[in-house]
């Protein structure tokens, strides 16, 4: 049985008046030990009881007795603090292991999460910027698939648009088909700046380009056939740096995909009264939403980004049936998404509740060092490179016997960047500085998957030793050890915590915990002894850590090599 349950229990015998749910929602668990395992304050209770909380802690008190599973209670101030049996409690959370921290959970069964996220523009550099919502929207997936959610991740593509018209006159006037197959986006880039420098000391450019998007909307070959050429070259390199950091998508449906979607979704919203007529513009009105206007199509009949959002949600309630559907971005499109959700909301759709934007922070160099070569943009792989190339060189001084050097190169350098993107909450700005990010001894991803690695080697070392199948707890109840299996026991609820806050960096915070407190445990305490029982004790510890390690790191996207 589980220990919060137990002391909920004795709680619930004592006071009458409040649920379990009710009680099980005000025990805290103290930060510091010697205040208890759980604690349940009674302030709450004071309007209640029309008494002061202490009396009211010191009440309960006399109503609660020690067992089995509670060694100790004791009021102090306004709270009843709970200390649980070691022993029971150590072997409680042991004896059933990883597999039991570690499993799939069950809340999300049956039902499923839809996140958008990366939805990176055609034709435009993969940045720095777009990092944050790839990696976000992945750990995010993962956490959901973890409490047994099935989870569709989309990546809505901006591949329609204006831009697209500029680029194909750009490349009938400038463009060679070589160099775009050998540079890729970089090339389009390219003529895509050049269009905008011409175009500025001759508009008749802009004229055209509108009219070759008029000719992709009408559905002109050619316009389109280059269209999706670009599409297929810059989604070629968008592949490449998702394969660096293993993500992968369940759709590609872009913002083109709604170009056949939006007429009848238009058609609704206007049937449903919405819509008001402004200069020409079709709009839905939001004053009482204090919010400007969404914008639904142009004086010119074209749609926009709003619209395309607006039908996606619809086909995605209708294809996948969404518990959530999730979208990452940036926080300066905080208004663009409050605005069409709120115009799902008055088309009457009860399930606009479940459409969550979820923002967050941007991102800047420390140094402008890295600032590469066009102005701020520091292309996403560039970045990655560099990081695997920075961790190449550590392992090259510190351990260059190692084997399988590159592939660890890239796990660590690669995570290193995931692991310091995720670990402040997601809204705060991430200042970027390769001191920090590659920090052995920090909170960073590489001391962590070292401390995994550290694991990883007591395990193998005792390979060939006898292991057995009893454990004794009771060799496990001193205070570091102890603390290391606290934090074991909390991993389930800090993934549920995750999910529910829609924040990765619980994951990173938790294990970066659990690995100072391994290491605290590891240096105070010899795992490999001649004493058989202690020996087998502590490695249930060290294997229980390394798992959940390994699978925390895999919930927000890091990998872990067994030797570093
Ligand atoms: N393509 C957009 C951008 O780069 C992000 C799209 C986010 N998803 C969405 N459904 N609006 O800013």
């Amino acid at each position: 049985m589980e220990f919060k349950k137990i002391i909920v229990d004795l709680l619930s015998g004592a006071i009458s008046e409040l649920s379990t749910v009710e009680i099980e929602e005000m025990i805290e668990i103290p930060s510091n030990t010697e205040m208890g395992d759980y604690a349940f304050p009674c302030f709450r209770l004071a309007k209640v009881f029309r008494k002061a909380p202490n009396m009211i802690a010191s009440d309960i008190g006399e109503k609660i007795s020690e067992s089995e599973y509670v060694s100790n209670i004791k009021i102090i101030g306004a709270y009843v603090n709970f200390y649980v049996n070691k022993e029971k409690y150590v072997k409680q959370v042991l004896s059933a292991g990883s597999d039991e921290l570690c499993k799939k959970m069950e809340d999300g069964i049956g039902k499923t999460i839809v996140l958008d996220y990366s939805s990176p523009n055609i034709a435009k550099p993969f940045h720095i910027g777009h990092l944050r919502t790839t990696i976000i929207g992945n750990a995010l997936y993962k956490i959901f698939e973890q409490l047994g959610y099935k989870c569709e991740g989309i990546n809505h593509l901006g591949d329609w648009g204006t831009q697209f018209g500029k680029l194909i006159v750009a490349y009938k006037l400038w463009g060679s088909k070589e160099d775009i197959e050998k540079n890729g986006i970089n090339e389009l880039i390219k003529i895509y700046v050049k269009f905008h420098d011409e175009a500025e000391k001759n508009p008749s450019l802009d004229d055209d380009a509108r009219a070759w998007f008029t000719k992709m909307e009408n559905g002109n070959e050619e316009a389109l056939a280059l269209w999706q050429w670009f599409k297929e070259i810059s989604l070629k390199e968008f592949k490449r740096v998702y394969k660096m950091l293993d993500i992968e998508f369940d759709s590609y449906a872009g913002e083109s995909f709604y170009n056949d979607k939006m007429e009848p979704v238009i058609a609704s919203i206007e049937d449903k009264g919405l819509i008001e007529v402004s200069d020409g513009a079709k709009i839905v009105t939001l004053e009482d939403e204090n919010m400007p206007p969404c914008l639904i199509t142009k004086k010119d009949g074209s749609t926009l980004y709003a619209t395309r959002d607006i039908t996606a949600a619809i086909y995605r309630k209708e294809t996948y049936d969404f518990e959530k559907c999730i979208y990452v971005t940036a926080f300066d499109q905080n208004l663009h998404f409050a605005q069409w959700f709120k115009v799902i909301k008055k088309m009457g759709f009860d399930w606009a509740d479940k459409l969550v934007h979820v923002p967050y922070g941007l991102v800047s160099m420390e140094s402008g060092k890295l600032s590469s070569r066009k102005g701020k943009v520091i292309y996403l792989e560039e970045l990655l490179n560099e990081s695997i190339d920075k961790t190449r060189q550590v392992i090259e001084d510190k351990n260059p016997d190692l084997e399988n050097k590159e592939e660890v190169a890239k796990a660590v350098g690669i995570g290193a960047i995931v692991f310091n993107d995720l670990y402040n909450n997601r809204i705060k700005d991430v200042v970027f500085s390769w001191d920090k990010v590659l920090n052995f001894e920090g909170e960073t991803g590489p001391y962590v998957q070292y401390t995994y690695a550290r694991a990883s080697s007591v395990l193998r070392k005792v390979k060939d030793m006898e292991v057995s199948a009893d454990v004794d707890y009771a060799l496990l109840t001193d205070d570091l050890t102890f603390q290391v299996v606290k934090t074991l026991q909390r991993f389930p609820s800090v993934i549920r915590l995750a999910a529910e806050k829609l924040e990765p960096s619980f994951i990173s915070r938790y294990v970066v915990d659990l690995s100072q407190e391994f290491n605290s445990f590891y240096h105070n305490n010899k795992i490999i002894v001649d004493d058989v029982a202690l020996r087998n004790a502590r490695l249930v510890v060290v294997k229980t850590v390394k798992d959940v390690i390994e699978t925390a790191l895999g919930l927000i996207g890091v990998k872990a090599p067994e030797k570093m």
